[in-house]
């Protein structure tokens, strides 16, 4: 499509926008990442904010009670500042493990991200699995080693590392001189200056030209550390792979920046690369054609549902990215699956620490709009033309079991409580088509203690979950009515049917598994599915 027709406001607009999120394995540092960067976005005025916010939520009940105080883990989820004439949103993704699939979603919506790698301890197993799903949309990736303020690793063991063990190619943009109690600074290797580490400084002092790495200021500052920063320059000139802006915006290569967040040391350089490399909004595949962001037509996904905002209304709020166009408040909009216009009143945007209204967003904001019911992740909003934008995961859950009542009379509302944590995505919620029985699915154990939780308290509804002898979950696919049929007759027992209606085969064991594929060859038996 030719660029000339869109409005110029809405091309500028979007241009200045950048959205990401932070991944990495839990205590790798992405909460004081967090933070250091609200801090020089403006956001936030108090470092500690978001900190206190995140160890309030480590433990399992404290973490139920940070849900109860409704509103704070919203305003946590969704941060926006602005930074030299840029717009940054910055989406918060759940720490613990155990929440994933929630993570996998949220990074549907973004354009970039920064992986926060533990020097001490390099690629961690939540890095790997939140990597792969960056691979599935490209991603790209600026890597930030922390900690360096420690005693950690070598550098080159590593970058090594992350080539190895993450199969993406690094470009180191700063290196680091020193380490722990002799850690200097960083060599910015593109523009050839001096970092200098001051521990515990808020603002770091301006970059020092350096007019080549042989420059003998470097020796008389730092006589012990200059000679194996000057190897190692040498080493990286020879065996390290340039920036490549086109490398990285197609997820093949990843800058990599060292330093220590906690001191606000490197954080700057993230940020700027950010402005500097990051895409903007980029088209995406919304299903019947691709949807470019400055199209004056307004479009966009939900791609999270989060309830309980506020305990007295009971109400959801639906994250919903814009991908095209512009929001204006009361405006009408297509939801597409209902084929029903709906009104967006209201909408929310999330500044750091509080709730605002939304007056104005462009594609790669994200509004919060408030929800009965109507919106399920991966719905699709527009102007009135049908599409349908792709790619939010749903994986088959690692954990299952089967929902019992207490109280047989209350299966009404047990229903309806799985039905909407399902739709919003707490849980995965298969219906048994033979039995009726209803069984949840997990990818972590916690899922099950939240759901118990909130069905007893928002639903009334005392349930027990007991084992289940499942195995694994597969979306179907059939070639044919007829195979369908066959299939469902001879295999009901262990047929189910998800929230939204689709098709799984429930199997009580991997054998059970890969015996019916071979029978029925022609069948689709997939591990993943998209939603919408
Ligand atoms: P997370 O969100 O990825 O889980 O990590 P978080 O930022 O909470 O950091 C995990 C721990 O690592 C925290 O210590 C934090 O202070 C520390 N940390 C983060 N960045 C750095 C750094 O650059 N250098 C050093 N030395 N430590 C860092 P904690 O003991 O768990 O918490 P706290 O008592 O310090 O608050």
């Amino acid at each position: 499509m030719n660029a000339l027709p869109y409005p110029p406001e809405l091309l500028r607009d979007v241009a200045r926008r950048r959205t990401f999120a932070i991944i990495s394995h839990p205590d790798a540092g992405k909460t004081t990442l967090t933070e250091k960067l609200l801090l020089f976005g403006g956001a936030i005025q108090l470092a500690g904010t978001v900190k206190a916010r995140k160890s309030a939520r480590h433990a399992t009940s404290d973490w139920m009670e940070v849900e109860k105080q409704r509103g704070i883990s919203v305003t946590s989820s969704v941060m926006q500042f602005e930074y030299q004439e840029h717009v940054v949103n910055l989406l918060d993704t759940p720490g613990h493990e155990d929440f994933s699939e929630d993570t996998y979603r949220v990074l549907t919506a973004v354009d970039a991200a920064v992986m926060v790698i533990d020097a001490a301890k390099g690629v961690e197993a939540q890095t790997i699995k939140l990597l792969e799903v960056c691979r599935m949309r490209n991603t790209p990736i600026i890597t930030f080693v922390n900690k360096f303020d420690r005693e950690v690793r070598e550098p080159f063991e590593l970058l090594e590392e992350i080539e190895a063990v993450l199969g993406i190619e690094c470009a180191p943009i700063t290196w680091p001189i020193g380490m722990g109690k002799t850690f200097r600074g960083v060599y910015h290797l593109r523009e050839d200056s001096l970092l200098r580490f001051a521990p515990g400084e808020e603002k770091r002092s301006e970059a020092e030209k350096l007019d080549g790495i042989d420059n003998p200021l470097l020796a008389a500052q730092f006589p012990l550390e200059v000679g194996k920063l000057r190897e190692d320059v040498e080493l990286l000139r020879d065996a390290s792979s340039p920036f490549n802006l086109d490398d990285f915006l197609a997820g093949r290569q990843t800058p990599v920046f060292f330093g220590s967040g906690i001191n606000n040391f490197g954080v700057q350089e993230i940020l700027q690369a950010l402005l500097d490399w990051a895409p903007a909004p980029l088209e995406r595949d919304g299903g019947a054609r691709q949807v470019q962001p400055a199209e004056p037509a307004f479009t966009g996904f939900v791609f999270k549902i989060q309830a309980n905002m506020d305990p007295r209304h009971r109400d959801r709020i639906a994250f919903f990215r814009v991908c095209s166009g512009r929001y204006s408040s009361g405006m009408k909009v297509k939801h597409v699956r209902l084929d029903r216009e709906i009104k967006l009143a209201n909408a929310l945007t999330f500044m750091a620490n509080e709730r605002v209204l939304m007056e104005d967003a462009v594609a790669g904001d994200i509004i919060g709009i408030h929800n009965h019911g109507q919106l399920h992740i991966g719905d699709t909003l527009t102007e009135g033309e049908t599409l349908g934008f792709k790619g939010i995961p749903y994986f088959s859950p690692e954990l299952f079991r089967q929902a019992r009542l207490r109280d047989p009379l209350k299966s009404k509302q047990l229903q309806k409580g799985l039905q909407e944590l399902g739709e919003e995505g707490a849980i995965q919620v298969f219906e048994n088509l033979a039995s009726g029985a209803l069984l949840l699915g997990a990818i972590g154990q916690l899922q099950f203690e939240v759901v118990a939780q909130r069905l007893q308290t928002e639903y009334k509804v005392d349930a027990i979950f007991e084992a289940a002898d499942i195995y694994t979950a597969r979306w179907l696919t059939f070639p044919d009515e007829t195979t369908r049929r066959n299939f469902e007759r001879e295999q009901q027992h262990r047929m189910g049917r998800d929230v939204d209606g689709n098709i799984v085969y429930l199997a009580s064991t991997r054998y059970n598994l890969d015996v019916t594929r071979e029978k029925w060859s022609k069948v689709g038996f997939h591990a993943s599915r998209e939603h919408g």
